[in-house]
């Protein structure tokens, strides 16, 4: 989602409206602007790209030099008119637009609704400008910073009130927000390209920060009301850096939105006690998921990858037969359905046609169908029986890396929410896996710190015309899709193989210098895949290993090691995966080939 708002000299709307335009690359299916006219606070909204809310205000142009504007990308709540941003309070007199998730929203919406409030939409941004409503004793900042301190989650928030149109107030927590300094004017921005076209000089608030913009200045302070002093950024970045925050490829951006992702799909989904996992989308009860007696998981490309890790998952949590497939064979395959069988789909855009022909068909047989999707609104999230959102926020990078990453994260809560109704799994088995699972988003952060070294094995690799991933379990799932990754980008050639199957015929290709990734991240198959290692480093083979920490030293194996931060073995796939994406994204750079638009492929794929 993105964030505009302004306050100045000139008319908004315009200024607004452009904004919005430079942001839509972060993905749109809604937007829409308040701005306080001489007659109160007026809002303008609508499903659709830009272009819609434009024609909508071309018959009633907002009248105003301050205003806010959202361009959405749903998360809570389907696209439409009434679920678009800006969203405001039953007497219109406040005004917010909001990138990010409030976790306690339901409780909070209920305890509004109790005190009066109506509410109009499915989204967690109305609870904030009912709960500022709510706090408002005459002065606007003191009735934002009181309703954060109610708020749990993620948040970027701008607010307008039209009983103070002087102000416009931005905090932030968890979710970018800067603020644009100009000449009696000020600007604030989700993201630098919304305000780039007016000025270079840019406050970068950080989290727990809020400030108070006013046309003839700028006043930084933390939420609990303390000022604070900011230095300004000059920005040097052109428009097409801007819109990858900085990063050279959307890739890589999207590689380093992870610990964020990661914290959206996890977002109100955790619990401290039973039933550990809180999925109150799902429309399946309890008794139902008892009901089941196998599983198939069904996805093509990077999906179907996350699709074998939740095979291991449910079949070890949730003691299920799964069986996991890529869709355009799964149809044809005649597969053995039942209504006692659960279909679960999982497709990144939702519009994978292979992917919906399979679940098509599934359904036509009678299956429940489960869809984990990363869109929306999205084709497989309207015709599926069930639904759950991976939280990735747009992927624009043609090679899937934060979808993947987060589908594992769904696809674990469900295996976990599946064990607590079937009872497989013992409390203290799962308190430890839904604390690692919070950890995870640290973690990842903490793992793409050490970036660089996988730059430069990357750089050491990238001339080599092939190369092997080789695991065994859950990290044979993940070296297939570190293989496909070096694949689509790099073009060099790579194959993933279970690790104990290469004496069986691949070992032939391994020869003096030949790289091999080797994971070792699984405890209970450490041996067994040191022994491996073994074998081809005999054969002359390099070998990069990835190992968790906490377990016995492998670099006294390998040539090379690269070490996870300590979780459980069934989720190190979420840590292990990020080398290798870097893997890929570095190799394909030092190649210098087109990272973000790999030559033969496409994001959606809409042919069978
Ligand atoms: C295309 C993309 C892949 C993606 C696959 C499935 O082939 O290039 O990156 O994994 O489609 O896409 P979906 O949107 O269904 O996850």
């Amino acid at each position: 989602c993105g964030i505009m708002g302004y306050i100045g000299g000139k008319p908004s709307q315009h200024i607004l409206l452009n904004g919005l335009k430079k942001l839509e690359y972060r993905g749109y299916d809604s937007a829409g602007i308040a701005v306080c006219t001489e007659q109160g606070l007026k809002v303008v909204k609508s499903q659709g790209r830009i272009l819609e809310l434009e024609n909508r205000l071309q018959d009633e142009e907002l009248a105003g030099t301050i205003g806010i504007g959202h361009t959405r990308w749903a998360t809570h709540g389907r696209p439409s008119d009434l679920n678009s941003h800006p969203h405001t309070d039953n007497d219109m007199k406040f005004s917010v637009v909001h990138n990010g998730i409030i976790e306690n929203y339901l409780e909070l919406k209920e305890e509004l609704s109790g005190q009066g409030a109506q509410f109009v939409s499915e989204t967690d941004t109305e609870v904030v400008s009912h709960l500022i409503a709510a706090h408002y004793d005459g002065d606007i900042v003191k009735a934002v910073q009181a309703a954060t301190k109610r708020m749990r989650g993620a948040y970027a928030l701008a607010v307008l009130s039209a009983h103070e149109p002087d102000k416009l107030v931005a905090v932030r927590l968890h979710s970018p927000l800067i603020i644009g300094i100009g000449e009696g004017e000020h600007f604030v921005g989700s993201d630098i390209p919304a305000i780039l076209e007016h000025t270079r000089d840019v406050y970068i608030l950080d989290d727990g920060e809020m400030a108070v913009l006013a046309r003839e200045g700028v006043e930084l302070m933390t939420i609990e009301g303390n000022l604070i002093a900011k230095t300004p950024l000059r920005v040097n970045w052109d428009l097409a850096v801007a819109e990858k925050d900085g990063y050279a490829h959307f890739m890589l951006k999207e590689i380093h939105e992870q610990p964020a992702a990661y914290r959206r799909a996890l977002a109100g989904r955790l619990l401290t006690g039973y039933p550990w996992v809180y999925l109150p989308e799902l429309q399946l009860t309890a008794e139902r998921l008892r009901q089941f007696r196998s599983v198939h998981i069904v996805a093509c490309g990077t999906a179907y990858h996350a699709g074998l890790v939740g095979q291991t998952a449910i079949e070890r949590w949730a003691r299920l037969p799964v069986l996991t497939d890529v869709a355009s064979e799964y149809r044809y395959r005649q597969p053995l359905i039942t209504p006692e069988t659960l279909v679960i789909v999982v497709s990144q855009s939702g519009e994978t046609a292979d992917t919906l022909a399979a679940m098509r068909e599934a359904r036509r047989q009678g299956a429940h169908v489960l869809a984990i999707t990363n869109v929306v609104g999205s084709t497989a999230a309207r015709e599926a029986d069930d639904v759950l959102f991976t939280c990735a926020g747009p992927e624009i990078s043609v090679a899937s890396t934060k979808a993947y990453t987060t589908q594992l994260l769904v696809l674990y809560l469900f295996a976990l929410h599946m064990a607590c109704a079937r009872g497989t799994l013992p409390a203290e088995e799962i308190g430890p896996i839904v604390e690692a699972l919070g950890r995870l988003p640290e973690q990842a952060a903490a793992l793409l710190e050490r970036a660089d070294d996988v730059a430069d094995y990357a750089q050491s690799i990238a001339w080599q015309e092939h190369l092997f991933f080789i695991g065994r379990g859950a990290d044979y799932a993940v070296a297939m899709e570190g293989s496909l990754k070096l694949k689509e980008i790099s073009y060099i050639h790579s194959e993933a193989y279970a690790a104990g199957e290469l004496k069986h015929g691949t070992l032939a290709l391994i020869e003096e210098g030949t790289p091999v990734v080797a994971l070792a991240t699984q405890p209970e198959l450490y041996e067994k895949t040191v022994s491996n290692i073994k074998e081809v480093i005999a054969r002359g083979a390099q070998v990069l290993g990835i190992a968790a920490a906490g377990q016995p030293d492998l670099s006294v194996h390998a040539h090379r090691t690269l070490t996870i931060p300590d979780t459980h073995p069934m989720l190190a796939p979420a840590l292990a995966v990020i080398p290798l994406q870097l893997l890929a994204y570095y190799a394909s750079v030092t190649l210098g080939h087109d990272v973000d638009k790999p030559r033969n492929l496409a994001k959606s794929v809409t042919v069978e």
